[in-house]
């Protein structure tokens, strides 16, 4: 498909733990022959092309109207593919592949030159991961090619968790979608910077500093703006730099003193009901159980358990739209495990941030 221009895409459905082989190999034809293809990961969907071949690769960033300054990230299936990729992979790297792969945790290293530089934005460095979702491990392993992916949404919007949602986002934009259903994290992987020392994350995923520090047995440096807060710093992964998940909705986000941010969010859904404004609670169990449930309360899951909030993340920030809410009103979650990548997300997220 050209320009972005609409044209066919083609649905195939299949269970996410069976990858179904003719669909696959459908699938697989596609990338080789230059065209691009929606799937899913552990963490969220991506749309993949074949990261060897520029012209193919281009044809992403049209159909997701993504811009060009924003490296992608390079999906294998086989560690050994890492070293045709990247150079000066440092040792610890090697030692822990067997304990992060494959899994949610990107590695940024130094690049060949076999890395076209529209995969990397020009950058000298070449983002890398194995995804754990045996659609994934199927597709590339058939395509015989590393899949140069970002999420499967149009630029800024939540990030796809759902078939469904690619479908919605990127149905005539692509050559062809793969819906096994729900992703199993919901939030995307941790970028970890691997050309310093001590490594750095740019982004936050699914595996906390903390257990991630346990594996690599090295101190982890955290960029600031990974943290989500507004940015000091120049971004050092180019997305970093843009509003990111975004519904058309505004979004509130309210943290701090658990107990203030409740009454915090009560106060303010009254206000803005009281303005006749169509307002949604984004709200944990926890906080439900507390508050009361009402027609416009969303879940996003437990305090206890955070993998369930972030399971259900993207998942109700698009809900926002669906549902025709003007506003979301959100509550904060601890900057702990996942909690990081939860609140990253959100923060880049909201339209404005209260913190009490
Ligand atoms: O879980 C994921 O990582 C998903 C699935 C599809 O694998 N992918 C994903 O891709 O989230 P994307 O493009 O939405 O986000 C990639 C992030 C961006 O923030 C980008 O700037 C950063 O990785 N990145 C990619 N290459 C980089 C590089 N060479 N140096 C620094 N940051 C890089
Ligand atoms: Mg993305």
């Amino acid at each position: 498909m050209r320009n972005g221009a609409l044209g066919m895409t083609i649905i195939l459905r299949m269970d996410p733990l069976k990858p179904d082989k003719a669909k696959i190999r459908i699938a697989a034809k596609i990338i080789q022959d230059g065209g691009i293809v929606a799937f899913p990961t552990e963490t969220v969907y991506g749309l993949g092309a074949d990261a060897l071949n520029p012209e193919a690769v281009e044809k992403i960033f049209i159909a997701k109207n993504r811009p060009p300054d924003n490296p992608l990230i390079v999906h294998i299936s086989r560690k050994s593919q890492l070293f045709e990729l990247a150079k000066e992979v440092p040792d610890w790297i090697i030692e822990v592949l067997d304990q992060v792969w494959p899994g949610p945790v990107t590695f940024v290293l130094r690049k060949r030159n076999i890395v076209p530089d529209i995969v990397t934005a020009g950058l000298p460095t070449v983002a890398i991961r194995m995804p754990a979702h045996p659609v994934a491990l199927a597709l590339i392993d058939e395509a015989r090619k590393p899949l140069a992916a970002p999420s499967a949404n149009i630029s800024g919007k939540p990030s796809p968790t759902r078939g469904e949602h690619v479908i919605k986002d990127l149905s005539g934009r692509v050559d062809a979608i793969i819906d096994a259903g729900e992703t199993f994290f919901g939030v995307e992987s941790t970028v970890i910077d691997a050309t310093e020392d001590p490594p750095v994350i740019l982004r936050p995923g699914p595996i906390g500093l903390e257990e991630l520090e346990k594996i690599i047995k090295k101190k982890i440096r955290i960029h600031p703006v990974a943290l989500g807060n507004k940015m000091r710093e120049t971004p050092k992964a180019p997305g970093m730099k843009y509003r990111h998940y975004a519904p058309e909705a505004k979004l509130i986000l309210v943290e701090g003193d658990y107990d203030q941010v409740l009454e915090q969010i009560m106060k303010l859904y009254q206000t803005l009901k009281n303005e006749k404004k169509r307002v949604a609670l984004l709200l944990s169990e926890e906080s439900i159980e507390r508050l009361g449930l009402n027609q416009d309360t969303i879940v996003l899951g437990s305090r206890e358990n955070l993998y369930t909030v972030a399971k259900n993340l993207f998942k109700s920030l698009r809900s926002l739209d669906e549902k025709g809410y003007e506003i979301g009103l959100c509550e904060g979650f601890e900057l702990r495990g996942i909690g990081l990548a939860i609140m990253n997300r959100l923060r880049k997220a909201a339209t404005k941030i209260i913190h009490v």
